[in-house]
């Protein structure tokens, strides 16, 4: 079972960030698989780091853009970035430590909170981004 799909909704209107998205979404996946299969705590913390690894790639590629092209947004869309980026720093380090397991919480909280940001945050950028010529 796929555990999350992406789709034109949640379309930011840019290739470039659609395939982040996209991306992010396969390894956010793969997490539940690892947890579905009952995978080892090694392969799991793999996943894990590759998770939290990508979504700071691609909250910086965001941030990036959004300071070249001055975007009005930016403050609290990094504010955004930043306080999901330590609630998985905080989870990888329980869940290394064993203090937290990788729960369907867990993984419901990822799901939403990504679809949530992509489908009110990013795509707020959307207009302004397109207006700049960013594919
Ligand atoms: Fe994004
Ligand atoms: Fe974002």
């Amino acid at each position: 079972m796929v555990f999350m799909t992406w789709s034109g909704y949640l379309s930011v209107g840019i290739e470039q960030i659609d395939t982040q998205h996209k991306h992010l979404i396969d390894l956010i996946n793969a997490l539940y698989d690892a947890m579905s299969k009952g995978q080892g705590k090694a392969a799991m913390e793999n996943t894990l780091d590759e998770l939290a690894k990508y979504t700071v790639e691609h909250f910086s590629a965001e941030e990036s853009l959004m300071q070249k092209y001055g975007y009005s947004g930016y403050q609290t869309h990094k504010a955004e970035h930043e306080t999901f980026v330590q609630k998985v720093v905080d989870f990888k380090k329980g869940f290394e430590a064993g203090k937290i397991l990788l729960s369907i919480e867990v993984m419901n909280f990822l799901r939403d909170w990504t679809v949530n940001h992509i489908a009110d945050t990013d795509k707020a950028y959307s207009q302004f981004f397109i207006s700049k010529g960013i594919k």
